[in-house]
Formats: structure tokens, sequence, C-alpha cells
């Protein structure tokens, strides 16, 4: 070993004690096999995994821990792999994103309660990336992260199939009868055929991206498929790593900087990512002290075209991107045209430059290049501000339907998604392709939780017309794999008393994308005594997590996070438990 750093290291204030106390922490380690050598002042790795058969995105990441350990011995560490809370998508309600923050918080306190001196992250499903990135960057020990990869292209009927946008398609096809029921059964089991997380560019994939971009996960570690073998392979890799960055003291604050960030930010401008990583990239910069609003996501973006052509806004899926070179491909391409902090470090070791070389791209179908993109620059998620929005609302314009991009139209409001469900399919519904759908009471406090129930399916006698999009409002999200003109995260939330709690039908809307602007027509003397007749929405929850998180979640704008949780508390040894 040529670290000297032996007997200082952070687990030896367990494993190296002496007398009565050493003999606790060492003794019962070793019922599970362990020799005396292990507690010799070897990095200890903790192996965090969310797998859970509750979130199917991430049930196979216990057979990428056992890779991971392996790196770790082979390096010279001793690795323990401990279960985290996984926030899976398909499953919990009222939504996975209540828990995103219960989850970094349960992650942050696992690590620096334990004898650990690094930890490697495993996640897949959207929200647990971001939730072991938050608590990570709040303990501040050395940590590389290993996201689950996607699963294989859904294939249905000679068709590519993907994750998400499909059952978007599926539905409106059973709801015009163009598929039948059982067909959509057969359809389901097409779409999800392999171990993995969300192919289309969904959140989950965004964020695998996001952890790559920013330099927590090693080259090319977003892309490959669950199930391929080199995907086990750079997780042995990372566990080899994870040993060597212990021994160098490489951390997250080193590696998650402003700069890091603007690297995210333009790479999700390139991928066509999802809009969520806007709110999870900003809560992970809360983190580290980085100041990041949402200004910075239009300002950075807009000189990024998109590159990838991936569902939903375009055409191929995660096998598709792996094949065609991954994220390194992508980077290279933004690296040549001066878009990305080459210098900047990541758990490598070295900067991105070095990192992705000088990565070829094998399917320009795929991954287009800077001289002929996929979508032109500015064309990518815009940051909006108006008397609807004050403190920004978001919109996938690759998502949208172009000549929506400026609409005025009256607004036709519902107090719940669930209102507006119990409508949708009547043939009298007062509405047609004109009509803004507004739908409030979704945001972080008025839900809880801001589910992505924001790009609620067309209203039936709309779609029944041949039309196939309206603009929408809401302050909730939407996932990261649906499409649609949505008008996303406006901020305040309806539930706090933002502008959105004062539309009534009727108004008019006016959404001018290209200005970056939102409002609504109503003029400010009638909007003030609106105000002033608003009643703040009665309590839900008085007690229990729902309580704790309403009454600190922040908004949309701040990235959601409990406003206790933002900055690192380090990772100094606790007081001896006995
Ligand atoms: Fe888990 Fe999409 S549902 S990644
Ligand atoms: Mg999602």
């Amino acid at each position: 070993m040529t670290d000297g750093n032996r007997t200082s290291r952070r687990s030896q204030a367990w494993f190296g004690a002496s007398g009565r106390s050493g003999m606790l922490y060492r003794s019962w380690m070793r019922n599970q096999g362990f020799g005396h050598e292990v507690f010799d002042g070897r990095p200890v790795i903790g192996i965090a995994t969310s797998a859970s058969e509750l979130a199917p995105c991430n049930a196979h990441l216990t057979r990428v821990a056992e890779a991971v350990k392996r790196g770790v011995w082979q390096a010279g560490g001793f690795p323990l792999q401990f279960p985290t809370m996984a926030t899976g998508e398909t499953l919990m309600r009222p939504t996975a994103m209540l828990y995103r923050n219960l989850m970094a918080m349960e992650v942050e306190e696992l690590i620096r309660a334990n004898p650990l001196d690094g930890v490697v992250l495993l996640s897949g499903c959207d929200k647990t990336t971001p939730a072991m990135l938050m608590g990570a960057a709040s303990v501040d020990l050395p940590a590389v992260m290993v996201t689950g990869g996607p699963m294989l292209n859904g294939k249905y009927r000679g068709q590519d199939v993907g994750s998400g946008t499909h059952v978007w398609k599926f539905e409106e096809d059973l709801k015009t009868g163009r598929m039948t029921e059982e067909e959509c059964f057969f359809a389901e089991g097409c779409m999800a055929r392999s171990e993995g997380h969300c192919m289309t560019m969904g959140t989950a994939s965004t964020m695998a991206c996001m952890a790559e971009a920013l330099g927590m996960q090693l080259p090319g570690s977003a892309a490959w498929p669950a199930v391929d073998s080199r995907r086990t392979e750079v997780a042995q890799s990372a566990g080899q790593r994870i040993v060597r960055m212990v021994e160098e003291e490489l951390r997250p604050s080193q590696i998650l900087t402003r700069r890091a960030f603007e690297n995210a930010v333009r790479v999700n401008a390139a991928i066509g990512g999802s809009t969520n990583a806007i709110i999870h990239l900003t809560a992970i910069a809360g983190r580290v002290g980085v100041d990041l609003d949402l200004e910075d996501f239009d300002e950075l973006a807009r000189a990024v075209p998109t590159l990838v052509n991936l569902m939903p806004s375009g055409t191929y899926l995660m096998e598709d991107f792996c094949y065609a070179g991954g994220l390194p491909a992508v980077m290279a391409e933004l690296l040549r045209g001066g878009l990305l902090h080459g210098e900047q470090i990541t758990v490598t070791g070295r900067g991105v430059a070095e990192n992705v070389g000088s990565a070829g791209n094998d399917d320009t179908d795929v991954i287009t290049s800077l001289d002929a993109p996929f979508q032109p620059a500015g064309t990518g998620t815009a940051v909006l501000r108006g008397n609807l929005c004050p403190d920004g609302a978001v919109i996938k314009q690759s998502a949208a339907s172009p000549h929506l991009l400026t609409h005025r139209g009256p607004a036709r409001v519902f107090d719940s998604p669930e209102a507006y469900h119990a409508v949708a399919d009547d043939p009298d519904l007062d509405v047609d392709e004109n009509t803004v759908i507004v739908i409030r009471n979704a945001g972080p406090k008025g839900y809880p939780g801001m589910p992505e129930v924001s790009n609620v399916p067309l209203p039936a006698k709309v779609l029944k017309a041949g039309i196939t999009d309206m603009v929408r409002i809401c302050d909730g999200r939407m996932s990261g794999t649906g499409y649609g003109t949505v008008v996303l995260h406006v901020a305040p939330e309806a539930a706090v008393g933002g502008p959105l709690a004062l539309v009534r039908d009727g108004d008019l809307v006016v959404l001018d994308v290209p200005n970056r602007t939102l409002d609504l027509d109503v003029d400010a003397a009638e909007l003030a005594r609106r105000r002033r007749a608003w009643k703040a929405p009665a309590e839900q929850h008085t007690s229990g997590y729902a309580w704790l998180y309403v009454q600190n979640v922040e908004q949309a704008d701040r990235g959601a996070d409990f406003g206790f949780l933002r900055g690192s508390r380090g990772h100094e040894v606790p007081r001896d438990s006995h």
C-alpha cells in the first residue's frame, strides 16, 4: 500500500479502537466470516444499494453490488453492502417524489453513522439517483455512483416501444379504439423485457447521464443496458476506483463545483433530457452550496442544440444510444464546440476532456453532430416568467407542438388532476383545441409531493376530433417520458397562493415561449381582488412524514428540497455509542 493514512482513516475510529469498544465494533462484524485482517486500516467502502422488488427498475442492483464488491476487494478495500430506501416510480403513491428527500436523508445519515471511508451509490429509478447524490453530497466522503442501466429496447409487433412514452400512446390508441384491451396486455410485456430502468430518455436515463456529466460516475456508465456485461465490468471498476479515491481524498465537494453543474445543464440540453433534471440538479447544487437558478438552465442551454435523437422527443432508445457511443460521444462533441469545461475534475481523478478523449460516434442518426443537430439550439427546455409564474415555470419545447409555443386561449380550470379526470371523457365538455387546461394544487405542498400529473391526456372529445395536443399548465411535474405542450413547475404553486390559484374559467392565458413569458390577461386590480378573497386549502396532514414534508419543502424553483437539508453537514465521526 502506498497510502500512509491507515491509522488516521475514519473507519479506524471504530475498527482501530482498543479495549471493549474496539472489540464490540469488530467482534459482531466477524459473525459474517471476516478475518481480523480486514480491520487493519484499509479503506472501508459502503455499497449503498437501493435494490427492491417494489422498485422494479432497481431490483437487479444486488447483482451489480456483487461486482462492485469484487472491485473493492481487488483494490485492497473492505466492502460492506447496505440497503437504502428505494423510491420506485411506478408503484409509490401519492408519488415517489414525496420520498426523494426522505431517501436523501436516509442515505446521508447511514453514511455518517457508520465506519465508512467512502461509498459507492447504486441507483436506477428516477428519484433514487438524485436522492443518493444529495445525501452523499451532504456527507462529503469520497463517493462514486453506479446507475443500474436501462432496460433493453421494448419490442412490440416489429416496432421499438419506449417505456413510459408508449404508455401514453397506447392509452390514446385504446381510447380511440385503435387498440383492444388484450393487445394492451400483450404490449405491457413487450415494453419491459429485461432488468433495468426506463430506456427512453426519461428521468432515470437523464439522471444517469447527469451523474456522469457531473463527474460522479465513470465515463460510459449511464448508457450500458442493465443486462450488458459491460455494466458489470464498469461496476467492478467503480469498486476499484473508490478505494483509490479514498486514498486520494477526492470528495464530492471537489467534483460538484459550479462548473460541473454548468457541464451537466449543457449535457441535459444536448440529450433532450427530462424537465425533472432541473429540479434534481437544483436540489443537489443546494447541498454543496453551488448557486444554480432557473435562469442558468435557460441561458446555459440556449447555445446547445439537441444532439440525441431519443424518445420522448425523438425516435431511438437507450440501447441504440449505448451502441452509438453513449454519453462520452455526446460530451466529446460538446467539447469540440467549446461547450463544456474540459478541465473539470471527475471521479476518475482526471478532467472531463481527458475522460472522453476521442470517444467516437458510431451512429450519427442517434447522436447527431453540432453541425447537423437533431434539433437546433434554443429549442430545449425553456424557463418562463410572467404574472402567472413570478418564480418561474418550465416547458420542454422539444416535446411540445411548435404551433402551440405561442398561444392565447381561454383557461378551463381544474382544482385537482382528479377533478379533470372525472370529466375528461365527457362528450359535452366545454373545451376545444384553443382551450388552456389549468390543473392546480399539484405542487410540492399542494398534492403533496409534486407528482407527475401535469400532462393529463387530452379530453376524449378533442382527441376524437383528431387533435393531438393542447396547452396544459400545472404546478406539478411531468414524467420524463411524457410529451405535449405542457407548462410545468409553476412557482409559486397554487396551494401557497401563487397566481395559479387565482385563475378562473374563461380568463385568457398568453403563452409566448420564444419570449419566455406566461401571463394571465387579467388586470392587476382584479387579480388583487381575487387574492384578497383567496383562502388557503385546508391542511391535509397534521402528523407523520407527509406533515414534515409539507412544513419544510421548498418551491420547485429551489429544487423542492427541505430547507433544513440544504448544505453539507460533513463526515465528522459521531460520539461513541457505548
Ligand atoms: Fe423506474 Fe422509469 S419507472 S425508471
Ligand atoms: Mg418518471
